[in-house]
């Protein structure tokens, strides 16, 4: 991996990701793409505007920046697609497949596709969920995980397309906002609590989910695609756990900093959260690449809270 287009790049793991790959790689050799443009433009440089659900863009893009390697995070998230399922059918299954032929047809040496752990469903069980179980999710954007981690193995057997990926749990950051996920509470809830504000949750007070600190986030998927191939088992469906808790935990631990007050008022993101694990075995990740997470809860919320008081001007 020497040319490196990171798709969805202005995202909240895009903006993490390309820091670290660029300071691996250097600047020059890691190319943003978004399909919405960003202001501050200059700054983000290389980057170029493009849909992931157009297979000849994709082509072009690889073709003229030189690219061998691609990191795909464009997508749409578990609760924006259920609000939008076609258009998350569009651009998480269409994108996906776009992405898997141009990677084909251009001959890429490595394409990383993020899942979720929104690949499980209801029957799947709940703790310490295995890595090879039941796949059956009841969302638009866990279909899309499923297939994407399909696809991948298929790529791989069929073609030799070596693409890999991790199910992410919900992913806990200060650089960027989330984008539309079902864990994206976990997140606001620094901000209200850091300005003294009250939090209404959209989740209920016991609802144990698993989470990962982003430095965690970057460091699982960054090793997974410098693996050696010959160890892999998995492919693009590796768990991969750091902690599990609920709104009601969170909250304990952000109190040892700041007071603030927290009324729980669950909505339609309850029944996502509902149809998804509390925690998860990541034995094979372990086993297979040598995954360990550096964050737990209470580290994380330390962190959090240190970096969004600089951030916010506290
Ligand atoms: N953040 C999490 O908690 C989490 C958890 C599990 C899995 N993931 C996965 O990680 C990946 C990245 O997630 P994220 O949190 O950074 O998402 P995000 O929503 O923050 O960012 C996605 C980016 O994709 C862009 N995009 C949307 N449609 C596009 C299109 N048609 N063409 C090009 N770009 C498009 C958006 O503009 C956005 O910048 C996704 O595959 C997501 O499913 C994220």
């Amino acid at each position: 991996m020497k040319r490196i287009i990171v798709t969805g790049g202005l995202g909240q793991i895009g903006s993490e990701l390309v820091p670290f790959l660029r300071n691996k790689y250097g600047k020059e050799n890691v190319i943003v793409a978004d399909i919405r443009k960003p202001e501050n433009v200059d700054e983000i440089e290389p980057f170029i505007t493009l849909d992931v659900r157009n297979e000849e863009a994709i082509i072009s893009a690889i073709k003229e920046n030189d690219v061998d390697a691609m990191y795909h995070l464009a997508a749409i998230l578990s609760a924006k697609g259920e609000e939008n399922p076609q258009l998350a059918f569009d651009v998480n299954i269409k994108g996906l497949y776009a992405v898997l032929e141009a990677g084909r047809k251009t001959g890429l040496e490595r394409i990383m596709i993020p899942s979720s752990i929104a690949a499980f469903g209801p029957e799947t069980p709940k703790d310490n969920t295995p890595n090879d179980t039941i796949l059956k999710p009841r969302t638009m954007y866990g279909i899309s995980k499923v297939t994407g981690e399909l696809l991948a193995l298929y790529y791989w057997e069929k073609y030799g397309l070596d693409v890999r990926g991790v199910r992410y749990p919900g992913i806990i950051s200060w650089k960027a906002p989330p984008g539309g996920g079902t864990t994206d509470y976990a997140v606001e809830i620094f901000y209200y609590a850091l300005k003294g504000e009250k939090y209404t949750c959209f989740l209920r007070e016991d609802a144990t989910l698993p989470m990962m600190y982003m430095p965690d986030a970057i460091k699982a998927i960054t090793m997974l695609a410098d693996a050696p191939a010959e160890n892999l088992v998995h492919r693009a469906d590796f768990n991969i756990a750091a902690m599990s808790f609920s709104p009601k935990e969170l909250v304990e631990e952000i109190r040892k900093y700041v007071d603030f007050e927290v009324e729980y008022k669950p909505d339609y993101r309850q029944k996502i959260a509902d149809s998804w694990p509390r925690s998860i075995d990541d034995s094979a990740a372990r086993k297979e690449w040598g995954w360990n997470p550096d964050y737990n809860m209470a580290s994380m919320v330390k962190d959090m809270v240190k970096n969004l008081k600089k951030k916010l001007g506290l």
